[in-house]
């Protein structure tokens, strides 16, 4: 995944590959994502521990890597977590992999509390929002992230325990079985981070008019439009993400006519009352659940995205009616994908108005458990 610069969840699609059993699929990525949320101390460890200057790509990095968050991170016993690691190195640089891990374990050497986050990614929030975020970026990271709920009706009599923080609303601890839940299969709530949930919120209730929902899939946000009255058609490129889309709306018994086609090309037949656009992006606001964004990430890509966002928000804002409302959504922290694309959105459409835009950052709702990184906007189309 380092190597290539693929998502995680694409690069354990393959890797995890011949792995049969659901529970070694998910300890293989549980281990996959705490290396990489501990990827700077992983490596401080390493250095200490050896002379040898070993390059960032080398086997023996990443075989010590794999065993060391295991056993310090993950409860692993030191022997099962280097025997996971040793076949990495077969016939290469065993005797080094062993002796790197025996000194850190004999050393009693642990990693902090708080996590460091690799240089590059702290220094360009730092740049963007100060040290203050930094930290709490770095603390968050700590923390596995809880899973909250979307709820289909918000007047719910709801059996789940569980913290509401807003209405329709639910928050559940990091590892809940959430296919367990009571009211599951009957489609009562899906799972949706709480600032995923706000940019659909941003709309008032449908009353029967018609909404897009742009790079719509899998549909958290096709839901909400769905369950507050909007007659709504999701368009996303993606046919496999279009799949489970349809999926979590047989589940929760909502409707939307879904268009698997490309934004840049597709238009719709008449113009509508409100968009929702939630772009494509970085996701780096995302790095708690997907820590992979923080090394993959790099500023050429969020350069070539908000490329991309810039024009996807002028097509889509010429299907609007006078009147409608256009939202805006990334979950990215980087102001290029957020706020610029706003800022120029407006200097090229004099027609919209911003009435709402926010920025979730790292550090809220710190202590219910935190929030992924969001911005989002609201825009108005001038009546005449
Ligand atoms: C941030 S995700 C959307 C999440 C979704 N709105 C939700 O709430 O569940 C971005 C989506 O954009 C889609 N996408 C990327 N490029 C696209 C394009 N040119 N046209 C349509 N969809 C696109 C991807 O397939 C992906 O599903």
């Amino acid at each position: 995944m380092l190597r290539k610069g693929l998502p995680l969840e694409a690069a354990l699609g393959t890797a995890a590959r011949g792995l049969d059993k659901p529970e070694d699929r998910a300890l293989a990525h549980a281990i996959a994502a705490e290396a990489l949320r501990r990827l700077p101390d992983l490596d401080a460890l390493i250095d200490r521990a050896t002379k040898q200057r070993l390059p960032d790509d080398a086997k023996a990095r990443f075989a010590l890597r794999i065993a060391l968050v295991q056993a310090l991170r993950l409860g692993t016993p030191p022997h099962a977590a280097i025997s996971t690691a040793l076949p990495l190195v077969a016939g290469g640089p065993r005797r080094l992999v062993h002796g790197v891990f025996g000194t850190v374990l004999r050393s009693e050497w642990t990693l902090p509390e708080v996590p460091a986050l690799p240089g590059p990614v702290a220094e360009r929030w730092r740049k963007a929002w100060g040290e203050g975020i930094v930290a709490a970026a770095a603390r968050q990271l700590a923390v596995p992230p809880p899973i909250d709920l979307t709820l289909r009706d918000k007047d719910l009599v709801r059996p789940i325990d569980g913290v509401s923080l807003m209405p329709g609303h639910l928050r559940v601890p990091a590892g809940t079985s959430v296919a367990g839940l009571p009211g599951y299969a009957e489609g009562q709530f899906w799972v949706q981070d709480i600032s995923a949930a706000t940019p659909a919120r941003l709309l008032e209730r449908g009353g029967g008019r018609v909404a897009l929902d742009l790079c719509a899939a899998p549909g958290g946000k096709t839901m909400q439009l769905a369950a507050a009255g909007w007659r709504v058609t999701a368009v996303d490129i993606s046919q496999s993400r279009l799949a489970r889309l349809s999926e979590n709306l047989a589940r929760t018994g909502l409707a939307a006519d879904l268009v698997a086609a490309d934004v840049m090309t597709w238009r719709p037949p008449a113009p509508v009352d409100a968009i929702l656009l939630d772009a494509p992006c970085s996701a780096t606001g995302i790095y708690r659940r997907h820590p992979d964004v923080l090394h993959r990430v790099r500023p050429r890509a969020i350069a070539e995205l908000a490329e991309m966002q810039r024009a996807m928000l002028l097509r889509a804002a010429d299907w609007l009616k006078p009147g409608g409302a256009l939202v805006y959504s990334v979950c990215s922290l980087e102001p290029e994908e957020g706020e610029a694309v706003a800022d120029a959105f407006l200097q090229a459409r004099p027609n919209f108005a911003r009435e709402e835009a926010r920025r979730i950052l790292p550090g809220e709702l710190e202590a219910e458990g935190g929030a992924d990184s969001f911005y989002l906007a609201r825009f108005r189309r001038a009546r005449t």
